[in-house]
């Protein structure tokens, strides 16, 4: 996946640079609305049943894959950010986390249980979330559960590109975020082989301006 060799170094370079004030300021799950609580809890009582690694995409400080670890996964986090990775295994040693793109994971086919994309996949320009699916089914063992959660469009619009240049409080940044409608994701999965067997969109949170939406799905 060349063609996404500058996308991921700006993004890779942004997160450099907000990592350290993103783990200070993001909360942990267990401090997430009650919903959002119940489906990461949800695809953790799941993964956890079957066993089996489960890789947590874009992980950022680690502090999901904690939690998932906590309620009884094989949990071990990626991500593309070498600062967001050291953050993560400083806070987490007893975790693995390693450095890697979603565009090419360091993970052999069929390796896992399950895999969890929180809040980390709307960087990447649609026309390239394909290829990123396909890489998300190639390491999931058939019946391996996906989840995917993030900020999402409206449903009958064409999505929506914000360019960023400065985040968590006036650091430079420079990366595109996609908002794209529940139905594209849908339909993105489904191309990609996966079956999907739930999604939930909730509006914007109080002081909050996008809506979400959460998507589970699983590798037959
Ligand atoms: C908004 S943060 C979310 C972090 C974490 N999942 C959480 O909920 O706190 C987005 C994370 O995705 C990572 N990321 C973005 N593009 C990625 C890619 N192509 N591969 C792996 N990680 C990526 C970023 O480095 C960043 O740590």
């Amino acid at each position: 996946m060349s063609d996404a060799s500058s996308y991921l170094a700006a993004v890779r370079g942004s997160y450099d640079t907000v990592a350290d004030t993103y783990a200070g300021v993001v909360p942990p799950p267990s401090a997430l609305d009650p919903l959002s609580r119940a489906l990461l809890d949800a695809f953790a009582e799941e993964t956890a049943a079957t066993g089996g690694p489960v890789a947590d995409v874009g992980c950022g400080p680690g502090k999901v894959t904690a939690y998932l670890t906590r309620a009884g996964v094989d949990a071990f986090g990626i991500d593309l950010s070498p600062r967001m990775v050291a953050l993560a295994r400083r806070a987490h040693p007893e975790l693995a986390f390693a450095v890697g793109s979603m565009t090419a994971l360091p993970v052999p086919d069929a390796a896992l249980a399950g895999l969890l994309a929180y809040y980390s996949t709307h960087h990447m320009p649609p026309e390239l979330l394909p290829a990123v699916y396909a890489e998300f089914r190639r390491v999931l063992a058939p019946g391996g559960r996906l989840m995917l959660a993030g900020h999402v469009g409206e449903d009958d619009g064409e999505g929506e590109c914000r360019h960023h240049t400065e985040a968590y409080g006036g650091l430079p940044v420079s990366y595109d975020s996609h908002f794209l409608p529940p139905g594209r994701i849908v339909r993105l999965l489904e191309e990609a082989g996966f079956v999907v067997t739930a999604r939930l969109t909730q509006e914007p949170a109080p002081g909050q301006k996008r809506r979400y939406g959460t998507f589970l799905a699983v590798s037959p």
